[in-house]
Formats: structure tokens, C-alpha cells, sequence
């Protein structure tokens, strides 16, 4: 069938440029971008707000009844917003306090299994390009394209400040380092779904490279995978 389209799976690190680039490929192709950790980030901002205890399954099933999430378009920005119970929280999920605490709430099963079924839905026709940990591995594990973004640890720090710090003048170097390392950690060691690279995932390092080389790969190999699922 002509026009065939396919679902790209972005996995890597925190802040190794994997939402820039995903966001850049699904605006080149006409895909949706669907940034999955904004839907933790979400999660986990409901969590604190209603203090949550992170090892309570019975309240953690009840809190989670009782959160729907929606990206909506912005044409202010151009971009998908994330909406906690239809209220805008796209600058929210992003402050220090939610990052230091996401990992942790990704870790737990349940929440796991709420989030990735509502991103399988997002996926049954197809034409999107979905960053995470787990995407090419648990979310999508027959996706035509799996890219898998690395960028060294200093590159992801000083990538991070320069975005952090236009908006928190306060920020330290040391504090995103920190943070970073304690994500990449839980992110790594979890019990499920573990950020992981599949094997068969391109990899990407960008350490040394211009987003524009960057976008120019990776628009490259998803071709080739549009060709192929139009030739079959
Ligand atoms: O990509 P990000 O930094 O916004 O992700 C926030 C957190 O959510 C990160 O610590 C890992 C977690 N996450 C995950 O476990 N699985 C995903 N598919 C996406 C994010």
C-alpha cells in the first residue's frame, strides 16, 4: 500500500536530545510526537500535589483512577501540551521538584501499565514518533524504527543547563550532574521495563553533532523503513 506509515521509537538517557529530535522528525514526516515522559512527569506531579505514598499500591490504583491525560495542541508554541484533568501543566512537569521525584513514580508497575496502555492506543494507526525509555522494547516492540540517542554524561549536563538556566537563574551545574545521575540510575536499575537499548535499535550518539546532522540520519534511516513498509 502507498503512504504506508510507521511508528518510530525514540529510547535513551535523560536530556540526550531525544524530544528534539523526535519532535523535529514528526514535524518533517507529518507524524504526532508523543513525549511519554511528559505523561510520568504528569503522573508523578498528581502524586505530590495529593502526597501520595509512593509504596501504597491501594492508593497509588485509587489516584490513578482519577487522572486522565491529553496532549493538546498549543498554536502558541506550535506543540502538544500536557493536560492533567484538562488543566494545562505543561511548565509545571518540567520544575526541579517533579523531576527529582518522576523516576520513582515511573519505577512503580501500575503506573507503568496505565501509562503504556494509553500509549499503545496512541499508536494503532500508526504515523507517530514516540520518545521514552522503553519504547522500542515494552511499548512498541514491532516498531518499523527504533532509535536508540546517546550523548555523554558532560554533553547531557551542560545541554540541560543552558535550557534550565534561561529559566531558573538559581540552577547549579552540580544540581542538574545530581540529578541526572540518581535519574539515569533509577532509570537503569528499575525492576520493569528498564531503559534498556533493543537489539535491533540504531544508535545515535550526538555528542559531537549538530541537531541538523542529526535530524538528517535519522530522517535517512526512517525513509529507507517507509520504503520497505511500502514494498511490502
Ligand atoms: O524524558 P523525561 O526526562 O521527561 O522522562 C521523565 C522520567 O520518566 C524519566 O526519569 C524516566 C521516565 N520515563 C520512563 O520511565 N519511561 C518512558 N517511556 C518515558 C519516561
Amino acid at each position: 500500500m502507498a503512504n504506508q506509515k510507521i511508528i518510530i521509537a525514540i529510547d535513551g538517557y535523560s536530556s540526550c536530545g531525544k524530544s528534539t529530535l523526535a519532535k523535529a522528525m514528526a514535524k518533517n514526516l507529518e507524524y504526532v510526537f508523543i513525549d511519554t515522559g511528559a505523561m510520568y512527569r504528569a503522573v508523578a506531579l498528581f502524586f505530590l500535589r495529593a502526597g501520595i505514598d509512593f509504596d501504597n499500591t491501594l492508593d497509588i490504583a485509587a489516584a490513578l483512577n482519577k487522572i486522565t491525560l491529553q496532549f493538546k495542541y498549543n498554536p502558541a508554541t506550535l506543540q502538544s501540551d500536557m493536560y492533567l484533568n484538562e488543566e494545562n501543566v505543561e511548565q509545571e512537569i518540567r520544575e526541579m521538584r517533579v523531576s527529582q521525584k518522576v523516576s520513582e513514580v515511573a519505577a512503580i508497575a501500575l503506573v507503568r501499565d496505565f501509562a503504556v496502555a494509553q500509549q499503545q492506543a496512541m499508536g494503532e494507526s500508526k504515523g507517530i514518533v514516540m520518545d521514552g525509555r522503553d519504547i522500542g522494547t515494552v511499548v512498541f516492540p514491532e516498531a518499523e524504527l527504533k532509535i536508540f540517542v546517546t550523548a555523554s554524561p558532560e554533553i547531557r549536563v551542560q545541554r540541560r543547563f543552558l535550557e534550565l538556566s534561561a529559566k531558573n537563574a538559581a540552577i547549579t551545574v552540580e544540581e542538574i550532574s545530581e540529578n541526572l545521575q540518581h535519574r539515569d540510575l533509577i532509570d537503569t536499575t528499575r525492576e520493569h521495563s528498564p531503559l534498556k537499548q533493543a537489539d535491533d535499535a540504531l544508535v545515535l550518539d550526538n555528542s559531537n553533532m549538530s541537531r541538523e546532522a542529526q535530524l538528517d540520519i535519522a530522517l535517512q534511516w526512517a525513509q529507507e523503513r517507509i520504503n520497505q513498509a511500502n514494498n511490502q
